[in-house]
């Protein structure tokens, strides 16, 4: 997807080609002549549906759908959950270098944490970023929800950060920066010019109800992992506001993501597999669309102890490779339609699934696959179909990892700015 500038309605859009389905979420809602400058980054006004941008006015918050800044009106002032203010100070909005001497220092802090746990921070940061931005981008997690087990190991060194900066941030916004630049620092070969994962909205408003270090909270519905396609694309449009190819963009983030089977339940024992090979190099790249379409993709019941599902998983094994990486019904259902074929199994396991992912989507190999499959097989099963809404954008993706981290920015400060009435500031 590639994005571009187009003046509708009196407004600025971004719009997108390559997309029959493209995001409303892009579009500058602004109504108001005074705020609908055209500047490059009117998009962020993000969100579904424009639910959560009612009640803001055209002072150029985020909310309103501009992003620009009238410089003069005093914007509004959004107050960090210890009655201090978050992103404003007493000289104003306009002094951006004000703002982005902390934000450099602040983005220092993060880098430091990263490098020092030796990357493995990033995908953590990545996932606590998706996760926070879920129902709103607010700065808590309530560990109470299993689905969120083990992003304490994200919030807590982002703890001491956000205290010493809690007069000019918000911790969301410090969730947010960290996200970003945990996103940065994942990109390790191949960087396209200027892309940076800069922290461009800052203003987000913490939850009520959480702990000082974001613990605790609202509890908002989580995807789940066995979604069939439809439902997976509905629910990111609801949330996000995202089309179906920004739903595949961010779903590419599993390139930097390990399974750690105490967490959740997926993954393999005693390793830490990742959705592609080397995925403790927290490299992000393309490779998530490639594992999806040219690996062989097997089925398998995990047995899980204690309190954790047993979780039905997909796995690709390659002989001299010690790895073995999975994939969650949900991102299989990136490239084959589950629906109609996920059910039950008769000892109340969720996520089983009655077809089989037969290579026959390979449409190079002449099926020679499916042939091999089935001798081997005593009772073959149906294939799955293929999911062609979303296959179209993974082979897109996966020939061009220039253009996916390009939108991938782009997708990934939609996710960060979701539900919030953020302002932009020059960064
Ligand atoms: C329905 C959608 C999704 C499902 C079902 C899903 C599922 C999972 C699961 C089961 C794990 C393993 C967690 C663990 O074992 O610690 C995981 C990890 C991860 N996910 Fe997702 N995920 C989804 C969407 C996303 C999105 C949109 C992003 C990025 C924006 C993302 C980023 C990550 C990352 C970075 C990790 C690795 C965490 C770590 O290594 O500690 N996921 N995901």
């Amino acid at each position: 997807m590639y994005f571009f500038h187009q003046f509708i309605g009196g407004h600025w859009e971004w719009q997108s080609w390559g997309s029959s389905s493209s995001s409303s979420g892009k579009s500058g809602k602004s109504g108001s002549s005074s705020s609908s400058s055209s500047s490059d980054d009117d998009w962020n006004s993000n969100g579904s549906d424009d639910d959560w941008s009612g009640s803001s006015s055209s002072d150029g918050w985020a909310g309103s759908g501009s992003g620009s800044y009238d410089h003069d009106e005093e914007p509004e002032i959004i107050y960090s959950k210890g009655g201090s203010v978050a992103g404003w100070k007493s000289d104003g909005w306009e002094h951006d270098g004000h703002y982005k001497a902390d934000m450099d220092y602040v983005r220092a802090k993060v880098v430091k944490l990263i490098e020092d746990s030796e990357r493995e921070l990033i995908p953590k940061f990545i996932r606590m970023g998706f996760h926070d931005c879920i129902g709103g981008c607010d700065g808590c997690i309530n560990m109470d929800n299993p689905d969120n087990a083990g992003l304490m190991e994200a919030i807590e060194p982002l703890h001491p950060i956000y205290k010493e900066f809690e007069h000019s941030y918000s911790r969301a916004d410090i969730w947010a920066l960290a996200t970003l630049v945990a996103c940065d620092m994942s990109v390790l070969d191949d960087r396209p010019e200027g892309l940076k994962f800069p922290m461009r909205y800052i203003g987000r408003k913490d939850c009520e109800g959480s702990d000082d270090m974001g613990v605790g909270g609202p509890d908002p519905k989580l995807p789940g992992n066995d979604m069939p396609t439809h439902e997976f694309l509905a629910f990111m449009k609801d949330e996000f506001g995202y089309s179906t190819e920004e739903t595949v963009i961010v779903m590419g983030m599993h390139a930097v993501a390990v399974a750690h089977r105490s967490n959740i339940g997926f993954g393999n024992i005693g390793k830490e597999d990742g959705w592609v090979f080397e995925a403790e190099e927290y490299k992000l790249d393309n490779r998530y669309y490639k594992m999806l379409l040219d690996k062989e993709w097997e089925f398998e019941l995990v047995h899980n102890e204690g309190k954790i599902p047993n979780r039905y998983q997909w796995y690709h094994e390659q002989e001299g490779k010690d790895e073995r990486p999975i994939m969650t019904n949900t991102d299989m259902g990136l490239l084959l339609d589950l629906s109609g074929h996920l059910y039950t199994d008769e000892e109340g396991n969720e996520g089983a699934v009655s077809c089989v992912a037969d290579g026959s989507h390979h449409e190079d190999d002449g099926g020679d696959y499916l042939r091999r499959r089935t001798e081997e097989d005593k009772k073959p099963k149906t294939s799955c179909p293929v999911s062609e809404e979303t296959k179209e954008f993974l082979e897109e993706y996966a020939l061009d990892n220039e253009a996916w981290l390009i939108d991938c920015e782009k997708v990934i400060e939609k996710m960060l700015v979701n539900k919030q009435n953020v302002k932009k500031v020059a960064y």
